[in-house]
């Protein structure tokens, strides 16, 4: 591990795992309790969402002196208007314990009436939800129905546990008791980092090219694709450190917990690419790196001459070719990006390919771009190649997506 990052506290609490607990109006919230308290205690971050109804059982209070974070029931309250959409895209994993049989109804349905049902509707990490209910709830058809339509869906239902019920009755239906959910808990989160103490170097944005003090030949990338990257790292428990030319600060701040730095120019991200190419597992080079430079960079503004200009361009040093060529640890996987636009001649797939085959990375990720695809926050098309051409992947989605797919394919081709 990076000594640097190792020793920054504060970066290392922000990749504590973060799971969202949801709570439902069944009696066996007291145990949900324990539950949180387990999970904190083993190093979780833990988030209660409560539903209106299960506030009646355990007050908002409670949860949050045991949490440590504020709470809120409805997808209006918090501190910015899409709560729901924050604790989905950040959430490792959501328990919903105990959950009812009417929240089952409502998330097998896709309902979103407050805000534990609308942030299950946007989440894409694992969900895992305990019920807990009488025996002839769990056991009527319409529930049966439900859970089986979760289960299929890829959600854990956890089994009910046979015992004495809050109705006085003995029989099936008694949420399953909070060590035993702590366990699983821990247990499927331990499952989706499966990055820890991997230490990967990233490259985002565009490089900038010094004209003169004032002016420089830069490209459009925004270096979101390389700070996605870097954030679904981070959350599956990798050392990242992101090499960002001209990244906005507010691009820049989805990277929170990467030690970061900054470049402007194509040498001065060789300069930090060699020097991170000692320590990193996996290397990715998401920038938009600037083939050409001005030969030479005045050291005063240019000034207007009424004439025509022009300027000599000389090649910037290819930094993929050269870290793939010379590995900077024994076994690192460098992986590259070909941003592709499609001629008559053949397709953006049939460069990418190409350049796959020259460029001497293990992996290239192939997108292709044009004025209004592939650049900013929009959707994404992806080909994963390897270094001979091979197609690994194809899939296509949002960047952070696409992101979280990257790294899949990277963690089946690592040991
Ligand atoms: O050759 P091209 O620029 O299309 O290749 C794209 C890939 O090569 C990207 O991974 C980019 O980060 C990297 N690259 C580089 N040095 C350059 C140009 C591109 O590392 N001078």
């Amino acid at each position: 591990m990076n000594s640097a990052l190792a020793g920054n506290t504060a970066e290392r609490a922000h990749s504590k795992p973060r799971v969202v607990l949801g709570v439902t109006g069944g009696i066996a919230a007291y145990k949900s309790c324990t539950l949180l308290r387990l999970l904190s205690k083993a190093g979780v971050d833990v988030h209660v969402i409560p539903t209106p109804s299960a506030l009646e059982m355990v007050g908002k209070t409670t949860w949050e002196a045991l949490s440590g974070n504020p709470v809120y029931t409805r997808v209006t309250e918090g501190a910015d208007s899409v709560t729901h959409i924050r604790y989905a895209q950040e959430a490792d994993l959501i328990i919903v314990a105990p959950a009812t049989a009417n929240t089952l109804a409502k998330v097998r349905w896709g309902l979103a009436d407050n805000l534990l049902t609308s942030t299950l509707l946007a989440a894409t990490c694992p969900v895992i939800m305990a019920p807990a209910m009488h025996t002839e709830m769990w056991l009527d058809e319409a529930t049966v129905d439900n859970v089986a339509a979760l289960r299929e869906r890829g959600i854990e239902i956890i089994d009910v546990a046979t015992g004495a019920l809050t109705s006085g009755d003995i029989g099936a239906g008694r949420m399953l008791e909070p060590e035993e959910l702590a366990d699983i808990v821990l247990e499927r989160l331990k499952a989706t980092r499966d990055f820890e103490g991997v230490r990967i170097a990233i490259s985002a944005g565009g490089t900038h090219e010094a004209l003169d003090p004032v002016r420089f030949i830069g490209n459009r990338s925004s270096g979101r694709f390389g700070v996605e990257i870097a954030r679904a790292a981070l959350r599956r428990g990798a050392d990242v450190c992101l090499v960002a030319a001209n990244v906005s600060a507010d691009v820049l701040a989805g990277a929170h917990g990467a030690q970061i730095r900054r470049v402007e120019s194509a040498l001065d991200m060789q300069a930090a690419m060699r020097e991170e190419a000692g320590s990193a597992d996996i290397i990715i080079m998401a920038a938009a790196v600037a083939d050409y430079r001005p030969s030479q960079a005045g050291e005063t503004k240019r000034k207007k001459t009424g004439e025509s200009l022009q300027i000599e361009l000389v090649e910037n040093p290819d930094i993929l070719a050269e870290l793939a060529a010379h590995r900077g640890r024994e076994g690192q996987m460098v992986v590259g990006f070909a941003a592709e636009t499609g001629d008559e001649k053949a397709s953006a797939l049939d460069y990418g390919i190409a350049k796959a085959k020259s460029k001497g990375a293990d992996v290239l990720i192939v997108n292709e771009v044009g004025a209004t695809t592939g650049f900013g926050d929009v959707d994404t098309a992806i080909t994963i190649v390897n270094g001979e051409g091979k197609i690994l992947s194809q899939a296509e989605g949002s960047k952070s997506r696409m992101a979280q797919h990257i790294l899949s394919v990277l963690r089946e081709r690592i040991n």
